[in-house]
């Protein structure tokens, strides 16, 4: 893993770590994004190595790509309906593993997938890590017919809310709107501070327009921790646990050699 930077190298012992809890027959919820591609690496090596039988939902049209490449069965949601675990990245994480998603723009079926679970585990590095959620801009992903009269109304809503920052702009992709994956847009919304995370999340559901937002409260259960070195923490928000896993031995990583190429 030397070829690593050390934040690939944290994400990808986040990732290798989270994929020890996926075991045979188990249904799995596949996140999107740069740490979770490392898992989707991880767990293809454990099914061609291992013989592991797992069903994955994948979050995005990318994570199924890459989830097929990789020789994992991948199914729809509807033909899981119920999954015992889905394993994803997050921009923000607070003390209570709160999060803010959506930075790449799958936010929505990540929050589909992830709320279908049993348990959904964070992986993520120390960069992730907040005190109070709202640094990273929220994303909101909108409908594209009226988006600025929706987008007008989010900004009226976000007066009467404690948020630090009230800028709002649509995603761009160059040129071209952002598009996710259901062909949507997405509005980030630059707050700074958000106050009550929980409020935020309803209140800006109930705008009309607004399909979903990037706040995930009280749907994740446990986060791990990579760290640059190797090793990673994990904490389980369920029962308050903290363990320590320390970086593996030399060689004991091989299997996953290449993984910075994807
Ligand atoms: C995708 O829409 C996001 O929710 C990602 O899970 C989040 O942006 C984390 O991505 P990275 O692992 O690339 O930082």
């Amino acid at each position: 893993m030397s070829d690593l930077s050390p934040t690939d190298a944290a994400k990808h012992a986040a990732a290798r770590k989270a994929v020890s809890y996926i075991e045979d027959g188990m249904k799995v919820g596949l996140g999107t994004g740069s740490t979770a591609a490392f898992m989707v690496k991880c767990l293809g090596e454990r099914v061609r190595n291992e013989g592991l039988k797992i069903t994955g939902v994948a979050t995005s049209t990318r994570t199924a790509d890459l989830a097929a490449s990789e020789g994992i069965n991948v199914v729809t949601l509807d033909d899981a309906k119920w999954l015992n675990l889905t394993i994803d990245g997050a921009d923000e994480y607070d003390g209570n593993l709160n999060l803010i998603k959506g930075g790449g723009g799958a936010l929505l079926m990540e929050k589909i997938v992830a709320t279908a679970s049993d348990r959904m585990i964070v992986i993520a590095d120390l960069s992730k890590q907040v005190e109070t959620l709202g640094a990273f801009p929220l994303p909101v992903e909108v409908i594209p017919f009226g988006w600025q009269t929706t987008k007008a109304l989010i900004e009226e809503t976000l007066i009467n809310l404690d948020v630090m920052g009230r800028e709002t702009s649509r995603r761009m992709n160059n040129d071209e709107p952002f598009l996710t994956d259901q062909g949507n847009y997405i509005l980030d919304l630059n707050l700074k501070r958000i106050g009550n995370a929980r409020r935020l999340s309803l209140v800006l559901n109930q705008v009309p327009g607004v399909v979903e937002n990037g706040l995930f409260i009280d749907i994740a259960d446990v986060v791990i921790i990579g760290m640059g070195d190797g090793s990673v923490e994990t904490r389980d928000i369920t029962d308050g646990s903290v363990t320590h896993d320390d970086a593996p031995e030399p060689g004991d990583d091989n299997v996953f050699a290449g993984i910075a190429d994807s």
